[in-house]
């Protein structure tokens, strides 16, 4: 047991989804994992572990945010020795070339966030994804002829800002869209050598206010969890 994961070891898998929401994460479990285990569910952020087309797997939740990503990711990777861990969640376009439901595999995340800093001591404001997990994702969009945009992503520290236009940092590396996690991951693997990786759907349009509805939005996911679900297979 870690702090904030209740699985005992072994129960976690060495590849490990993580969606925001917990119920998304049990949502991929029931509806995609074979025997989907429920191995932790303190606060209830779920992990379950079970299979996928054979492959092992665990799915959980990261919570919102780069201090809720760095605690279960840094757990993940160094209390249970997960090798790679992929975020899968939705983003804002910064632009209107994006369109909803566009999947994104992420380059880069940038942010102003000090977590970084604070956590490890590094003063850069973008770090890559790690490993063979992007260029799996990569491949696996182009046989399942799915359309993938790959590009920078702005791990924002906040939701909700006064004031209009881009903040600085989305102008300097021209990011793509925003979300608000994958920042911390990316820093967390590179400090402990591990692998990481974030897929995005576009859910929302930052310039013009367009949004996937409620009700669209578990039927809008379901390509970005086929694509993730077919890579993991092959890692
Ligand atoms: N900003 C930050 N995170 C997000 C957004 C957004 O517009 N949409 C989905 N996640």
């Amino acid at each position: 047991m870690s702090v904030h994961i209740s699985a005992k070891p072994g129960e976690i898998e060495k590849i490990v989804l993580l969606a925001g929401d917990p119920l998304r994460a049990k949502y991929i479990a029931d509806n995609f994992l074979e025997k989907p285990r429920l191995v932790s569910s303190t606060r209830n952020i779920y992990f379950f572990t079970g299979t996928y087309k054979g492959k092992a797997l665990t799915v959980g939740a990261s919570g919102m945010g780069c201090p809720s990503i760095g605690i279960y990711s840094y757990e993940l990777y160094s209390e249970y020795e997960a090798d790679c861990i992929i975020r899968i969640g939705t983003c804002g376009a910064y632009t209107q070339k994006l369109k909803l439901f566009d999947l994104i595999n992420t380059d880069v995340a940038v942010s102003e966030s000090t977590y970084a800093e604070c956590a490890f001591g590094y003063t850069k404001d973008s770090f890559k994804h790690r490993g063979d997990a992007y260029d799996i994702i990569n491949a696996t969009a182009t046989e399942l002829k799915l359309e993938l945009k790959n590009g920078p992503i702005h791990s924002g520290d906040v939701f909700y800002r006064a004031g209009k236009g881009k903040p600085a940092i989305v102008k300097k590396y021209k990011c793509l869209a925003a979300e608000m996690e994958a920042f911390a991951l990316f820093a967390n693997a590179r400090y402990l050598k591990k692998d990481a990786a974030t897929l995005l759907t576009v859910s929302d349009i930052i310039p013009t206010h367009e949004k996937i509805s409620a009700d669209e939005r578990e039927k809008a996911l379901l390509p970005m969890m086929n694509l993730v679900l077919e890579s993991v297979v092959k890692m």
